[in-house]
């Protein structure tokens, strides 16, 4: 069956230029389309996955010909004398330059709109599993309430969206005061905005704290949405924000079973520009290896960075009972805690880490059986 017709074909220098029945157009070039070619010995029929070398396409690659016939192109391709043929909806859909970021800002007023769900329901009903994950994926962060609270059950949480990464920590790891700590977690000191674990590379991108006691005065958790503070430095402080984006820095963690450094900026961007990551971890940056007027501006532009993420309008501060549970995207958003009384009661968590992309695959999964229902 014929649907909306893409129109007229032209073929121009670099690329095949078609322009739909409203309008718009499309413009595909011939090495993108030679190497997008979907038949069965370029792309292998079962797994769909690519056949075709990249290596094997010829640097002169151009359509000797190239027509519509219903809502198919066809192409004859010279000087490999290939055959293709692609459906005008599969180019219509890739028409766009690249697809609008899903990310949802926030700041304390998240306080009123919290993603949260009880626990049983999302382990229970796929449906409600999706749209929770869609508001983890889009803020970056989610509380789950009536967790069970028993050793361990954090990891079992985050197998039911993703795969658990042990580290040297092990595969859950215990938040609480212990004498002689390794790591500043275990103290019942404060602890200012931070991201996980800036000295792995890769950093986890998933960290799931789940609480199993809070008796104690104090503690009360801190959420910061890194990317909503970065943006507020970027159109206030530009020079600041190019500065932590254009200068890596180390990160390092050091006890008796491990010595783990990454060098990275603070803020990362992706090649359009965009933020792809903070890391900001007072505890384990090394001093940073500048001179000059260029160290004191880093410094500069770092200590407004800090200051921005302990400003209150941004804070969503939670009081975590006992089986409660948050989960961040540690590339975004920044955890922190209030000091709590060391003596007098008892808080402890229990955290592991995961990663996105199995969250998101399993986002991805959900929908298309939301979808063929
Ligand atoms: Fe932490």
């Amino acid at each position: 069956m014929l649907t909306s017709p893409p129109g007229d074909v032209a073929i121009e220098t670099r690329a095949i230029a078609l322009t739909w029945p409203d309008g718009s157009r499309g413009a595909y070039p011939f090495a993108w389309l030679r190497d997008s070619c979907a038949c069965a010995s370029c792309r292998h029929p079962g797994s769909g996955q690519r056949l075709l070398e990249p290596a094997a396409i010829p640097h002169d690659i151009h359509p000797a010909e190239a027509h519509l016939e219903g809502d198919d192109l066809l192409v004859a391709w010279a000087p490999d004398r290939h055959f293709s043929t692609y459906a005008g909806a599969w180019l219509r859909a890739r028409a766009v330059d690249r697809p609008p970021r899903r990310l949802q800002l926030w700041d304390a007023a998240i306080a009123r709109d919290l993603p949260l769900a009880d626990y049983a329901a999302i382990a229970g009903d796929p449906r409600q599993l999706r749209r929770w994950l869609e508001r983890v994926d889009q803020l970056g962060f989610g509380v789950l309430s009536d967790v069970p609270v028993s050793d361990g059950e954090v990891a079992r949480v985050a197998g039911l969206f993703a795969h658990v990464r042990t580290t040297n920590y092990g595969r859950v790891f215990d938040v609480r005061s212990v004498i002689e700590p390794a790591n500043l977690a275990y103290t019942p000191l404060g602890l200012g905005p931070h991201t996980d674990n800036p000295y792995r590379d890769p950093v986890p991108t998933l960290q799931l704290l789940h609480c199993l006691s809070s008796s104690a005065r104090g503690g009360e958790s801190t959420l910061v949405d890194g990317f909503r503070v970065i943006e507020h430095l970027r159109a206030e402080h530009p020079g600041d924000f190019a500065l932590l984006a254009g200068h890596c820095v180390v990160f390092a963690y050091r006890d008796a079973g491990a010595r783990l450094r990454a060098t990275a900026p603070v803020i990362e961007l992706d090649p359009h520009g965009e933020v792809r990551a903070i890391r900001f971890n007072a505890r384990s940056l090394e001093p940073p290896a500048m001179t000059g007027p260029d160290l004191a501006d880093w410094y500069d532009a770092y200590l407004r960075l800090a200051r921005l993420l302990e400003d209150e309008r941004f804070q969503l501060r939670l009081r975590l009972e006992p089986g409660e549970l948050f989960i961040v995207d540690n590339r975004r958003v920044l955890h922190g805690r209030a000091p709590y009384a060391a003596s007098g009661g008892e808080r402890h968590l229990q955290g592991c880490y995961a990663d996105i992309d199995g969250l998101r695959s399993t986002l991805a999964v959900l929908a298309r059986e939301d979808e063929s229902a």
